[in-house]
């Protein structure tokens, strides 16, 4: 397992770009030359100075990053998002990272097929990155056509991707994991990430045939383990997802437990 507790890294918000369906391109410069970042660990983020309340530094998963820039996709949900994408470009920012001990790690399977749902595709992105060579499929299952500027951008990243929604607006009709059925019989592995119904539904289909590792979302206090906030039941009992995760084998995790 890899073992990280992040560094405390002063960044500046250097590119800001709206791809629609509420979602946000941002890329920072740090300071410091970064430390390798693995696929599926996150960053704490947030500007030195909240415009409302004082709030807590939140998680998102790196998607792509150099020798010091790193890059999030960030969609708008609550009053922290809605800060971090009002920032203009030159904002000072605190980031905390790279976190995350469990990570999307190289295939043991023959075949690893990719699945998105929504603000999940970005942990996969990076996986993508490192590990296209033994990836079979990716499928990216959005709501609707207000996507379709983030679809876009990530096909002009992933050869190959395969778009859905749930209206059929874009891409092919159905969600993600009925796409994926569709596209092969049998699949070895399947990386996940995505709403909680998506990951049911990954699982009710793929459950007991393919191993299946899903990046899971939680709120976060702290992202080192210290507060207990992101706490999710398991097999192996009450496990952190900002430090025994944020990867799981969804076998392992009781998922009507999760919100
Ligand atoms: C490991 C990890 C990686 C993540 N990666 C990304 C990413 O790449 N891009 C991205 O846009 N978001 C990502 N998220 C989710 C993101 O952190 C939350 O959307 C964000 O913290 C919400 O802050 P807020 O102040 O805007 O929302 P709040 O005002 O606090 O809440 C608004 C709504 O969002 C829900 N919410 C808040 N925090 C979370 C959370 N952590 N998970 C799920 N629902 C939440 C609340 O229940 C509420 O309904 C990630 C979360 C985790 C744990
Ligand atoms: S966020 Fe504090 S323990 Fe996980």
């Amino acid at each position: 397992m890899h073992c990280s507790r992040g560094l405390e890294l002063e960044g500046f918000l250097i590119d800001k770009a709206f791809l629609g369906g509420g979602v946000y391109l941002l890329r920072f410069e740090t300071k410091e030359l970064l430390p390798e970042i693995l696929p599926g660990q996150f960053f704490m983020l947030g500007p030195h100075r909240w415009k409302s309340d004082p709030f807590l530094l939140r998680p998102f998963a790196v998607v792509d990053w150099s020798e010091n820039d790193v890059e999030f996709l960030v969609k708008v949900v609550g009053r922290g998002t809605k800060d971090i994408v009002s920032c203009e470009r030159g904002t000072p920012f605190r980031l905390r990272g790279p976190l995350g001990n469990g990570v999307f790690t190289a295939t043991r399977g023959r075949s690893l097929a990719l699945v998105a749902g929504g603000i999940g595709v970005a942990p996969l992105l990076c996986a993508w990155k490192f590990h296209s060579d033994v990836v079979s499929s990716f499928v990216f299952g959005v709501s609707n056509r207000d996507w379709a500027g983030v679809a876009d951008w990530a096909s002009s990243k992933v050869s190959g991707l395969t778009v859905a929604s749930d209206d059929g607006s874009l891409g092919y009709k159905g969600t993600a994991p009925d796409v994926l059925k569709k596209e092969g019989d049998f699949i070895d592995e399947i990386w996940a990430c995505g709403p909680v119904p998506m990951l049911k539904a990954v699982y009710g289909t793929f459950g007991g045939k393919s191993l299946i590792m899903a990046s899971l979302e939680s709120r976060m206090g702290c992202g080192i383990g210290g507060c207990h906030s992101c706490a999710v039941k398991t097999q192996r009992g009450m496990l952190k997802v900002c430090h025994d995760g944020p990867v799981f084998d969804l076998s392992e995790v009781f998922l009507d437990e999760l919100i």
